[in-house]
């Protein structure tokens, strides 16, 4: 049985932190820019670790952690993509900033291996997720008008664009997408992220 599971990233993990930020933002950020986030009450950095089996059912269930579990016999038959991996390896990052009554997203990652297989979609419901547990109102994020994957990503998760950065990354030139979702403190939104865990799973399991 193939395993995902979300946890907080913890200090051991900054190397193969540092080393997702890489190949996916070529150097975002530092290793001692991860290390403060960890430090952080106002910051969730998650991780996202496959494996061949789960560190114990109960001890996932009964914990903050979140998991999809996913049965998947033909594990990368046909897709072109590696399997994912029998020991527990990092593969995808993801971080939110509480600020005031607002989350702001500021790194989703999977590693390119891995992408195109669900679990940027899972990693953004758990940020999501851990918003609403603080109970904050709204989250944001910004991402490269050309990023049309993220953007589509983001819009499917009920993101609306509400404005633009002109020329805002220094090194295209190319303007920042603002894009918000609110509601995420209603008791709905937890109806609305059980349904998306639902289809998320079976997402990864069509196409892991
Ligand atoms: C953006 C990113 C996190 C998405 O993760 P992913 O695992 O590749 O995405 P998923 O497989 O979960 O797909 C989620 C949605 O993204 C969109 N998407 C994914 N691949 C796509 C593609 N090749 N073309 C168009 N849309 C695509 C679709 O809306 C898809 O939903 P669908 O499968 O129901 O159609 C990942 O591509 C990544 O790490 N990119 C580099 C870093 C980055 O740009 N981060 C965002 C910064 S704001």
């Amino acid at each position: 049985m193939r395993f995902l599971e979300i946890k907080q990233i913890t200090a051991e993990h900054l190397n193969s932190v540092v080393e997702i930020d890489r190949l996916c933002f070529g150097g975002l950020w530092t290793i001692e820019g991860y290390r403060r986030e960890l430090g952080s009450p106002n910051s969730d950095l998650l991780g996202l670790w496959a494996s061949e089996t789960g560190a114990g059912e109960s001890e996932i269930l009964d914990s903050e952690l979140e998991s999809f579990d996913i049965f998947t016999p033909q594990n990368g038959a046909g897709t072109g993509a590696p399997p994912l991996q029998t020991t527990q390896t990092l593969i995808g990052l993801g971080c939110l900033w509480a600020i005031l009554e607002e989350a702001h997203i500021t790194i989703l990652a999977i590693d390119p291996r891995f992408q195109g297989r669900g679990l940027g979609q899972a990693l953004l419901w758990a940020l999501l997720k851990s918003a609403n547990r603080r109970q904050l109102e709204r989250a944001t994020l910004e991402v490269r008008a050309s990023n049309s994957i993220a953007v589509s990503l983001y819009k499917k998760f009920g993101f609306q664009e509400a404005g633009r950065r002109k020329r805002y990354y220094a090194d295209t030139g190319e303007d920042a997408v603002i894009m918000w979702r609110s509601g995420i403190e209603k008791p709905e939104f937890q109806q609305y992220l059980a349904i998306e865990k639902q289809q998320i799973c079976d997402r990864l399991i069509q196409k892991n």
